[in-house]
């Protein structure tokens, strides 16, 4: 009954690691749950009051249609204007998403035939790899191996595979790694994807969560890189925007517009009081998003600085919301998980979950308040202890 295309989605790992979580669950043990990265916060009061007073307004109930609202673009091309000191059109350069996960998923289907190729992130986001079997597209890994910090080696990959790319994912702060890219970076990508006319889609979710002072940049402001790619936001972490569903894409006027095409044929537009709401985010809510930072940055600090009693080394993040720590034990990544939820009740991702490169680590999503972090910490510490 099912169509064949279903087939190639979801890895079996995070269907095993749901399934022990639903055991545990039963069996009425305490689970800490560090896996997914949904936000653990609301927006705040004021976002909310602009939602429900929008909510409560008769005229808002129509279809807002795929380009949405004039106001809610022009609040994403000021704000880019802002952060990032990048110049874009309203009318031809911006299109409000129900989340950034609606675009990353359809954004195949808009570019891609079928049988065609695109460079994928390993270990990476799985929308990415499911969008495009979705699309009936050939995925090639790209590697993101530590010894590189977590980048791509554009030099490695075989031009005659580059030449018959049609598209690129890059993701930065990325997730699972967290680890983060810079300007000089990005010059490479644009030139390769000059090289071998390719697309490049670079997802941006965590643009707004970084730490120690660090900001990162966009894609965008990488000379000529609007020629050859987009960008794709998210509010659901910067505004705790998760549940309402808005992001946006920016960038090359000609791939918005068939994403655009696609999506029109596909959703009516985000909801006319989400619009509003996240306008007034991104016009009035940096100061609050500082907040966010510093929370997230504590909790990273709480994790690590635990971790690090028990003799767990780790990276620290620069970015994101995730912690993507070497796995401690001789295990690989799905058996330490599996271990570590049943003898502590810790819920963590098993690395090989975001592809074979991600074998080795596990993801620690720093999605709990500072008191449950530290009672997870101290279970980790007594599970690690137990293991010497
Ligand atoms: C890297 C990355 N991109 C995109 C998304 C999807 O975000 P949204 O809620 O905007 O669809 C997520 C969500 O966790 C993510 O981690």
């Amino acid at each position: 009954m099912r169509a064949q295309r279903l087939q190639g989605l979801g890895a079996s790992v995070f269907t095993e690691m749901d399934n022990l979580k639903l055991e545990l669950q039963a069996q009425g043990k305490d689970l800490i749950n560090l896996s997914i990265g949904s936000p653990d916060r609301a927006p705040s009061l004021d976002v909310r009051k602009v939602l429900s007073d929008a909510v409560m307004d008769g005229s808002q109930y129509g279809y807002t249609l795929t380009r949405g609202t004039k106001e809610f673009r022009e609040s994403c091309t000021n704000w880019y204007q802002q952060r990032f000191g990048v110049r874009l059109d309203s009318e031809t350069e911006v299109l409000p998403l129900m989340g950034s996960q609606d675009g990353l998923a359809h954004i195949f289907l808009a570019l891609i035939d079928p049988g065609e190729m695109a460079l994928i992130p390993d270990p990476g986001y799985p929308i990415y790899t499911a969008g495009l079997v979705l699309a009936g597209g050939q995925k090639v890994s790209l590697p993101l191996l530590e010894e590189n910090n977590f980048l791509p080696k554009l030099d490695d990959v075989d031009p005659e595979v580059a030449r018959k790319t049609k598209l690129m994912i890059l993701n930065y702060p990325n997730n699972p790694t967290a680890a983060v890219a810079s300007l000089e970076f990005f010059n490479q990508v644009v030139k390769f994807a000059q090289t071998y006319d390719i697309v490049v889609c670079h997802d941006v979710a965590y643009s707004e969560l970084a730490f120690d002072g660090y900001r990162p940049i966009s894609f965008l402001q990488s000379e000529e890189a609007k020629a050859v790619g987009v960008e794709f936001h998210s509010l659901s972490k910067t505004y705790n925007f998760a549940g309402a569903r808005l992001g946006f894409v920016v960038g090359n006027a000609e791939i918005i517009e068939a994403l655009s095409e696609l999506k029109s044929n596909i959703d009516y537009g985000v909801f006319g009081p989400v619009l509003k709401a996240g306008s007034y985010a991104l016009n009035t809510h940096q100061p609050q998003v500082e907040e966010t930072r510093a929370t997230y940055q504590k909790r990273r600090d709480v994790w690590i600085q635990g971790c690090a009693e028990a003799g767990w080394k780790m990276s620290i993040p620069k970015g994101s919301m995730f912690i993507w720590a070497p796995v401690p034990t001789k295990q690989d990544s799905l058996t330490f998980a599996i271990e570590l939820a049943r003898e502590a009740g810790v819920i963590v991702v098993p690395g090989v979950g975001f592809g074979e490169h991600g074998e080795g680590f596990v993801r620690i999503a720093l999605v709990q308040e500072e008191d449950v972090l530290r009672e997870a910490v101290r279970r980790v510490q007594e599970f690690l202890s137990r293991k010497d």
